[in-house]
C-alpha cells in the first residue's frame, strides 16, 4: 500500500483511489527489455519508472508475467503464483512493487481465471487421468457427438478460429474458448474457485493494489453446453449478444461476488473486468455493489471518429454505470485492438485525432486506462507474414493477421531499432525504421509533442479543481461537435465537424492543436475553465 497522494479538491483519495485514477497498461513483452533478450521484462519496467512518474499516471496494470509457454504470449498461464524466468523472478517483482509504491504509483496485475495453459500441472494431470476422474473435473471434458463421438460436443467456435474443442487420445474432448493450449476451467468445481482465491491472496499478500480480470464475462458456462446460434466470428472478443452461449452466462456473477469478498479483506484494493458485453443493462450487472469495482467500457474503443458515434459511446457508458456504485472506465486502445492513431486514419490525420481523443478521454468523469505507447502517439505497424506471432494468424488459416501490429515494442531513444527498448537491435516483434521522432527522448523536449500533451493533461487532471465531481452536463455545441461541463468547471469541446468552430467563453487550459485566433480547428479538442 502507498500513502495517499497529496489531496486536492479534485482527486479521490483513500480506499476508493481508483475512481478517477489514470491507469497505464504495461504490455510487458513490449514495454522495456532489461536483460537484453529482445523481450520486455520486470527489470525493464523498474528502469522506466521515471518515465511513468514524469507522465503522471496513478497506477499500472501489468499484463501476465507468470510462467507460460507463451502460446498466447502469457495469457496461457502454467503457474499463476510465480514469475516467468524470461521476465524475472519474485524478488524482481517485489523490488518493482516497492519502487513503484515509493514513487507514488500503485500496481495492479492480470488475473487469468477462465483458462490455464495446457502445461499447467492440473491439465497435465487431467490428460494422464481417465474420463470421469477428479483431475478431469477441473476442466470441461465431454464425450463427442456422432458415431464414435467423433464430432465436437457442441458447435462453439474458438475466439481464435477453428472449433472450441480439441480431442484427446482416449476420445474425450476438452473446451478451449481461445487456443487449444488454453483449456477452460470448470467454475462449478469448488476447487477451481478456491485456487483462484489462493492466487489472489498470493499477490495481495505481496502488496499489489488490485487486478485486471481477463475474460471476466467468461468462466461460467450454461448447463448442458447448448449449441449457440451460428454466427460469423467478427473478431477477438466481440460481443455477439444473447445467442452466444460462450460468454456472459448468469453464473459468472457468483465468481465475481467471491472475488469481491476476497478483495474486501484487503482495503484499498480493486478489480477491473474485461467484460465484452455491449448491452448497458447486462454490463451494469457486473458492477453491482458486491461485484467488480470497474469494468472496461469498450464503446470509446470501438466508436468511429464521428460526433454521433463518440457521443453515443459516452452516453451509453454513463448510462451503464448510473444506478451502480461504479464510475465509468474509459479505454481508447489496448493490446488486442488496432491503436487509435491507426483507427482514426493514421499518419498526420490519425495523430491529430488521437491528440483530440486523448483530451476527450481524460476529461470524462471516471477512471481512464492508457495503453503503453498511447502517450507517444504510436501507430500500428503492419508486419511481414514471417514476423507474425499471434496465434490468431495460424488458427485462422492465415485469414486474420492478429494483434501483433498494436504490440510493437515501445521506442525510448535514438534513431535506429531498437530505439533503447533493448540492448539488441532485433526484438521479439521487429521495430520499424523511422521511429526516431516518436521516441520518448525525442518527444520529451518538444512542447508540441504527443508526450508533452499527455504530461500536461495528466498534471492538470491531478491538480486542478475543475475536474471535481463525477457527473457531466452536455452543453449546446455546433453541429459535429461535442461539448460538456464537469461540476468543478471544466468544459471540454471536441470538434469533429470538418470545419473551424468558435471557441466558447472561458480560460483555455489545454488544447490538442493551436487555438490562436479564437477558433478550434477540425479534429481538435480544448479544455477550458468556464
Ligand atoms: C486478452 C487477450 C487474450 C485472451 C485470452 C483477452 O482478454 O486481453 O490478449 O488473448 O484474453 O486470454
Amino acid at each position: 500500500m502507498i500513502p495517499d497522494p497529496s489531496p486536492t479538491a479534485a482527486r479521490t483519495t483513500g480506499p476508493d483511489w481508483w475512481r478517477d485514477a489514470v491507469f497505464y497498461q504495461v504490455y510487458i513483452r513490449s514495454f522495456a527489455d532489461g536483460n537484453g533478450d529482445g523481450v520486455g521484462d520486470l527489470a525493464g519496467i523498474r528502469a522506466r519508472l521515471p518515465h511513468l512518474v514524469d507522465l503522471g499516471v496513478d497506477a499500472l496494470w501489468i499484463t501476465p508475467f507468470y510462467p507460460s509457454p507463451m502460446a498466447d504470449h502469457g495469457y496461457d498461464v502454467a503457474d499463476p503464483r510465480d514469475v516467468e524466468p524470461a521476465f524475472g523472478d519474485l524478488a524482481e517483482f517485489d523490488a518493482l512493487l516497492a519502487e513503484a509504491h515509493a514513487a507514488g504509483i500503485r500496481v495492479t496485475v492480470d488475473l487469468v481465471p477462465n483458462h490455464t495453459s495446457d502445461r499447467h500441472a492440473w491439465f497435465q494431470a487431467a490428460l494422464a487421468a481417465h474420463p470421469g476422474s477428479p483431475e478431469r473435473a477441473r476442466y470441461v471434458f465431454r464425450e463427442g457427438r456422432g458415431p464414435d463421438g467423433a464430432e465436437p460436443p457442441n458447435n462453439w467456435p474458438s475466439v481464435f478460429g477453428g472449433p472450441a474443442w480439441s480431442r484427446v487420445p482416449d476420445g474425450q474432448w476438452y473446451l478451449h474458448l481461445f487456443a487449444p493450449e488454453q483449456p477452460d476451467l470448470d467454475f462449478t468445481n469448488p476447487e477451481v474457485l478456491a485456487d483462484l482465491e489462493a492466487t489472489m491472496r498470493f499477490w495481495l499478500d505481496r502488496g499489489v493494489d488490485g487486478f485486471r480480470i481477463d475474460v471476466a464475462h467468461g468462466m461460467a458456462k450454461p448447463e448442458g453446453l447448448p449449441d449457440m446460434l451460428p454466427m460469423e466470428d467478427t473478431g477477438l472478443l466481440d460481443d455477439h449478444g444473447p445467442g452466444d452461449h460462450r460468454f456472459d452466462d448468469d453464473g459468472v456473477h457468483e465468481v465475481h461476488r467471491h472475488v469481491r469478498t476476497v478483495l474486501d479483506q484487503y482495503p484499498g484494493t480493486m478489480a477491473v473486468g474485461e467484460v465484452w458485453v455491449s448491452d448497458d443493462d447486462r454490463l451494469a450487472r457486473y458492477l453491482r455493489p458486491d461485484e467488480l469495482q470497474l469494468a472496461f467500457n469498450f464503446k470509446l474503443l470501438t466508436a468511429e471518429w464521428s460526433a454521433d458515434d463518440l457521443r453515443d459511446a459516452v452516453v451509453h457508458s454513463l448510462a451503464t454505470v448510473e444506478g451502480t456504485p461504479a464510475p465509468a472506465c474509459w479505454v481508447l486502445s489496448n493490446h488486442d485492438r488496432p491503436r487509435h492513431v491507426t483507427r482514426y486514419g493514421g499518419g498526420e490525420l490519425g495523430t491529430r485525432r488521437a491528440r483530440a481523443a486523448a483530451l476527450l478521454q481524460l476529461a470524462l468523469p471516471g477512471a481512464a486506462y492508457l495503453y503503453n505507447g498511447d502517450e507517444l502517439g504510436l501507430p500500428d505497424v503492419e508486419l511481414p507474414d514471417e514476423a507474425l506471432q499471434d496465434p490468431i494468424w495460424e488458427r485462422s488459416g492465415h485469414a486474420e493477421r492478429g494483434r501483433d501490429a498494436c504490440r510493437i515494442p515501445v521506442p525510448w531513444s535514438g534513431t535506429e531499432p531498437s530505439y533503447g527498448f533493448s540492448s539488441r537491435p532485433d526484438t521479439w516483434l521487429p521495430m520499424p525504421e523511422g521511429w526516431g521522432p516518436l521516441t520518448a527522448e525525442a518527444q520529451a523536449g518538444d512542447p508540441g509533442s504527443v508526450l508533452s500533451l499527455y504530461r500536461a493533461a495528466l498534471a492538470l487532471r491531478r491538480t486542478s479543481p475543475v475536474f471535481a465531481g463525477e457527473s457531466l452536463t452536455w452543453l449546446p455545441a455546433p453541429d459535429g461537435c461535442l461539448a460538456f461541463r464537469r461540476p468543478g468547471g471544466l468544459v471540454c469541446l471536441l470538434n469533429v465537424s470538418g470545419d473551424d468552430v468558435p471557441l466558447p467563453e472561458g480560460e483555455v487550459l489545454l488544447a490538442s492543436a493551436d487555438v490562436p485566433s479564437g477558433v478550434l480547428p477540425d479534429d481538435a479538442a480544448v479544455w477550458l475553465r468556464a
